[in-house]
């Protein structure tokens, strides 16, 4: 049975890009839950964290999640990096397709995260050794709960060759 596919992993690591390659190369439709959240509420990510705080903001993504239930035609959906550790999420994707963590490596994450704080609700106002404290902190704290995704890529450059293999296996 053609499964649905949830790619998740700590921001930075290629989600996004991934999930479209993905898309792709299997015909599925691709989805950015964080686009989603952003049609439906006609807000930025950004200005929800803003104007109404990441309670709201985690309120609008349990609810956009939702909406790719197991009924849907197969799709892939990129989450956002936080999206697995709030409203019993992960959990619920587990149950409604494949879950697949993208673990890339923190050297790599620091390279990609550095400079973009800005762009990143969580990290905004933070620069140099705060902004990295910050996400290294976070990403400890979510490590367990993107560990419990059906399957995990490590490397330091993940790949859709990889995730083919994966797929096959
Ligand atoms: C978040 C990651 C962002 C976005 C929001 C919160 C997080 O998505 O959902 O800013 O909690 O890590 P990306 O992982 O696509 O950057």
């Amino acid at each position: 049975m053609k499964k649905s596919i949830f790619l998740l992993g700590f921001m930075g690591s290629g989600k996004t890009s991934l999930g479209k390659e993905l898309a792709h190369y299997l015909n599925y439709p691709f989805y950015d839950l964080d686009s989603e959240i952003e049609n439906a509420t006609g807000l930025k990510v950004k200005e929800i964290f803003h104007s109404e705080g990441e309670e709201a903001f985690r309120m609008y993504e349990a609810e956009q999640l939702r909406k790719f239930n197991s009924t849907k035609e197969p799709f892939v959906l990129a989450c956002g990096g936080g999206t697995p550790c709030f409203h019993h999420n992960m959990d619920w994707m587990n149950q409604n397709g494949w879950t697949l963590f993208l673990d890339v490596p923190e050297r790599i994450l620091a390279q990609r995260l550095e400079g973009q704080q800005e762009e990143r609700p969580l990290l905004a106002g933070l620069k140099g050794i705060s902004s990295s404290k910050t996400w290294r902190h976070l990403l400890e704290k979510r490590r367990p709960i993107y560990l419990q995704a059906a399957s995990r890529l490590a490397s330091e450059d993940i790949n859709l060759n990889e995730v083919i293999h994966m797929l096959n296996s």
